[in-house]
């Protein structure tokens, strides 16, 4: 199936599932035109995926449609987004909890994602949460991190502005908003785990400050 197909696929479960309209909205054009959705299924195969802080669960799900992983476990503290994610990836190979990213009970994965949740944690937390994900990565897995880094000049204050305007509207919790340089201050730390690094741009067709880090095992 080609990934455009697959994005409907999901979109259309999540316009089934949702309660409402302006949840599968955002849900649609995240899928459409978020540049880390052809990014990260483009790595596939990525096996048994563990989404942290998975949120409404539609990149998980899109995973499964497009064949790009063959189970995923997600995990998020807002109960109302798991319940939503749980709906839409009904007789799929998907499991969603509500929890704490930073608990640390998830098993192990191929693949281990951290999409845009980093940022919603103080420093030290973020550090704990890479050596978890990099302890749960199966030798040949990875740990993809989408985040926005710092050091982008107005990218960067694009997003810091749009991320207030998100935390300020209760659509994303968060106790903090901590923005990093992700090649200098993420990836040392995904290094010392054992993991081998690279980051690349990820905000095509956006005026944001987002990059991916893959990290191999
Ligand atoms: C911007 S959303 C991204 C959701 C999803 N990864 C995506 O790409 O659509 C950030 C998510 O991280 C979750 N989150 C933040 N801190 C968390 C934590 N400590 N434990 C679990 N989930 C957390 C939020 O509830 C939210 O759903």
């Amino acid at each position: 199936m080609t990934l455009d197909a697959a994005i409907e696929r999901t979109a259309a479960r999540f316009a089934r599932a949702s309660t409402a309209r302006a949840s599968a909205g955002y849900v649609a054009s995240k899928l459409r035109r978020d540049p880390a959705v052809a990014a990260i299924a483009g790595r596939a195969p990525l096996g048994d995926v563990i989404d942290i802080g998975c949120g409404r669960g539609q990149l998980a799900v899109l995973l499964l449609e497009s064949g790009a992983a063959s189970r995923v476990l997600g995990l998020d503290h807002d109960a109302e987004k798991v319940a939503l994610a749980t709906r839409a990836a009904e007789g799929l190979s998907a499991t969603f909890r509500v929890g704490d990213a930073r608990a640390g009970d998830e098993g192990e994965a191929d693949t281990v994602l951290l999409v845009d949740v980093l940022h919603y944690m103080p420093p030290d937390d973020q550090d704990a949460l890479l050596r978890l994900a990099a302890s749960l990565v199966r030798p040949g897995g990875r740990v993809l991190v989408r985040e926005a880094t710092t050091g982008m000049g107005l990218r960067t204050a694009l997003t810091r502005a749009a991320e207030h305007v998100g935390v300020a509207l209760r659509v994303n919790r968060g106790q903090v908003l901590a923005f990093r340089d992700v090649a200098r201050e993420l990836v040392p730390v995904l290094e010392g785990a054992g993991l081998r690094c690279a980051v690349e741009p990820c905000w095509a067709g956006t005026p944001l400050a987002n990059v991916l880090l893959e990290a191999r095992r």
